[in-house]
């Protein structure tokens, strides 16, 4: 445990003397957990990211069917009637409704101590609209959602 934090000070001191290394910034990772959370409410890139990857993870121990979380994006006009739909499609559908233009990215559903990466291009992505992300398994989009932001 003590060799393991003095290894970790080290490599962030090194880190600190290289500022170039770092985490690349269109990858983004976001949390879920069994209690119908997301870690954050909003996620941010630099515009200049042609494509942003985003990685879900889910850090509980319910199972897919009991406490299945995705990570969907959309227009924020359009999250109410996705989840809407994805509700209709079912939990074999993913909770998203199939071939739908309006979802701009989404994970696959995953359970406890899961996770699932989404790569999407951001060309679609209009400086004047609004974007949400939000888990569209049912019900859960009153608590798991927040903003999706592109940085200037
Ligand atoms: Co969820």
């Amino acid at each position: 445990m003590h060799r393991t934090f003095r290894h970790c000070a080290l490599l962030m001191a090194m880190a600190g003397a290289a500022a170039p290394v770092l985490a690349d910034e269109c990858q983004l990772s976001i949390d879920s957990n069994d209690l119908m959370q997301f870690s954050a409410r909003q996620l941010t890139a630099p515009a200049s990211c042609t494509e942003v990857e985003v990685t879900l993870h889910h850090v509980g121990k319910q199972p897919l069917a009991v406490m299945g979380h995705n990570w969907v994006l959309t227009r924020t006009k359009d999250a109410n009637t996705i989840a809407n739909l994805g509700m209709s499609a079912g939990l074999r559908k993913n909770y998203l409704p199939q071939g739908d233009a309006r979802v701009i990215a989404a994970t696959r559903l995953i359970g406890g101590g899961e996770s699932a990466t989404v790569k999407f291009g951001t060309a679609a992505l209009k400086p004047e609209d609004d974007y949400t992300f939000f888990c569209s398994a049912p019900g859960h989009i009153a608590v798991m959602k927040g903003k999706f932001e592109l940085r200037k």
